[in-house]
């Protein structure tokens, strides 16, 4: 899959991505990344790229004709169909993993990152096919947020991961948060590994993390779990270890006391 991003700091997107495992994914061949420095497209010997708002207000805009020629310069339109853009902006749709498995079934994605107070509409008009946020905050640019994507996106492409199951079982892929994880030690400071991990029985311990994954999600993210459609026995299960953890955590404070 091929990423190319439109902005007006490369270095701060190629210098993240190269980095650990899109960095190695990008050495294998698997994600490439085009970075395009948008001031190349300036057209005036300063690189100049934007200017002052009509109608007032602080701060400069991004013209319209430098990001064009950019994203212009990314494919040649006589042979071939325009690639889909996504604008980096804090009034996108909020990026969430089946965003990010929709984008990665694209086999080029260009990324535009604003800068200053933003990017003329009437480019956007033309060439952007979607806003894309990171969450309801304001960054100052789209490059950090561009990276999110890249790396979210990137994660969800075959070779990237050792194996799919990685991601497949991981927070938010089935809807709801993981599981609790372990590993050597058995016991940590008095804290023993649930015993079912210890089992070898791949049928228990799978549906000891799909409740467990369901318990923290139903405490930590209620939201998610909304979306869900839960049977009788699963909330019977849920309440069952809310009540041990209660149960455990009056036996440690009177422990304490
Ligand atoms: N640019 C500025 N803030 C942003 C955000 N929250 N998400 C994506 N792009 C942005």
């Amino acid at each position: 899959m091929k990423f190319s991003v439109l902005t007006l700091f490369p270095n701060q997107v190629s210098g993240f991505l190269h980095e650990s495992i899109i960095g190695r994914a990008m050495e294998k061949g698997v994600i490439e990344l085009q970075t395009i420095n948008i001031r190349d497209f300036a057209g005036n010997r300063y690189g100049k790229v934007d200017d002052t708002l009509f109608g007032g207000g602080t701060g400069m805009l991004m013209q319209c004709e430098p990001v064009y020629q950019a994203f212009s310069s990314l494919y040649d339109a006589t042979k071939e169909s325009k690639p889909h853009c996504v604008f980096m902006s804090p009034k996108g749709s909020v990026l969430d993993q089946a965003k990010a498995k929709d984008l990665s079934k694209y086999e080029h994605v260009v990324i535009l990152c604003g800068h200053y107070e933003g990017i003329d509409q009437r480019v956007l008009d033309e060439i952007v096919d979607e806003d894309l946020s990171i969450g309801d905050y304001v960054l100052t640019g789209g490059e950090v947020a561009a990276c999110v994507v890249i790396d979210c996106v990137s994660r969800m492409i075959d070779g990237v991961l050792p194996n799919s199951e990685a991601y497949e079982e991981e927070s938010h892929m089935n809807g709801y948060l993981e599981a609790p994880q372990y590993t050597k030690p058995n016991v940590w400071h008095d804290q023993a590994v649930p015993e079912v991990m210890l089992s070898g029985n791949h049928a228990k311990i799978k549906e000891w993390k799909r409740i467990h994954g369901l318990y923290d999600t139903w405490k930590r993210r209620p939201d998610l779990l909304q979306k869900m459609e839960l049977s009788a026995e699963d909330w019977q299960s849920l309440l069952a270890i809310d009540a041990e953890k209660h149960e455990m955590n009056k036996e440690t404070s009177i422990d304490e006391n």
